[in-house]
């Protein structure tokens, strides 16, 4: 059986569909219901949904052989694993946001919100910035609203939160997307059936892109 770490949320059955598209279903993922883990042995595969935030972990230890994250995850935490593909899916921008009008007074150190502290420090280390980092969980876009931070770093997908916050993207630092990650042992161990399955990820989502034109 090869593990797979899905994330819980809309990202991961976006994922599991395109895994069940290349040859790697597992229909009971799709009932509603509290369990974790599923699996299909004629396909040799089993699922489990973890926090999107510790699939790097359960991939890094080995827990699961692979497993699908996000790339801000991926800076966040820098799991030891192989980055095999890119998904093109879960596309977003993660950016430095906060009033329209804001003025950076560089006398002063900048109070930047954010759920990605690295991210945040690398982003200001690279411009030579002085920053007080202030560690939140979510809703970040109300950190310069109430006057906690000057600043916030965070995701931006639509621009919809920012836009109903009268707030603007300042400056964008990367651009985000799903990455088909995978233990580096099991690399070496299980090299044909996850190169299998990397590549029926990728003719899964030629076939999709055909069946768009
Ligand atoms: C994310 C992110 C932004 C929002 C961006 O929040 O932190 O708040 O989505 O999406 P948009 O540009 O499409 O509006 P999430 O829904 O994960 O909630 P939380 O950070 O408040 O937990």
């Amino acid at each position: 059986m090869l593990n797979v770490a899905l994330p819980k949320g809309r990202l991961g059955e976006t994922v599991y569909h395109r895994l069940a598209a290349a040859g790697f279903e597992c229909p009971s993922i799709l009932e509603k219901n509290r369990r974790l883990t599923f699996e299909n042995e004629e396909k040799g595969v089993r699922y489990f949904w973890v926090k999107p935030s510790d699939v790097g972990i359960y991939v890094e230890r080995g827990a699961a052989d692979v497993g699908i994250v996000g790339k801000d995850i991926l800076l966040e935490t820098k799991p030891d694993v192989y980055e095999l593909l890119d998904l093109g899916l879960g596309k977003c921008r993660m950016c430095v946001a906060g009033f329209a009008d804001f003025y950076d007074d560089r006398e002063r150190s900048l109070r930047v919100a954010t759920k990605f502290p690295k991210i945040a420090a690398g982003y200001y280390e690279s411009v030579g910035r002085d920053i007080d980092i202030i560690k939140l969980n979510g809703s970040i876009e109300i950190a310069p609203i109430l006057g906690l931070s000057d600043v916030i770093v965070d995701i931006v997908e639509t621009g919809n939160t920012l836009k109903e916050n009268n707030l603007a993207v300042l400056q964008e630092i990367v651009q985000i997307s799903a990455r088909f990650i995978c233990n580096k042992v099991s690399y070496q161990f299980r090299h044909a059936e996850i190169e299998r399955m990397k590549d029926g990820l990728l003719q899964a989502e030629e076939a999709r892109q055909a069946e768009k034109e």
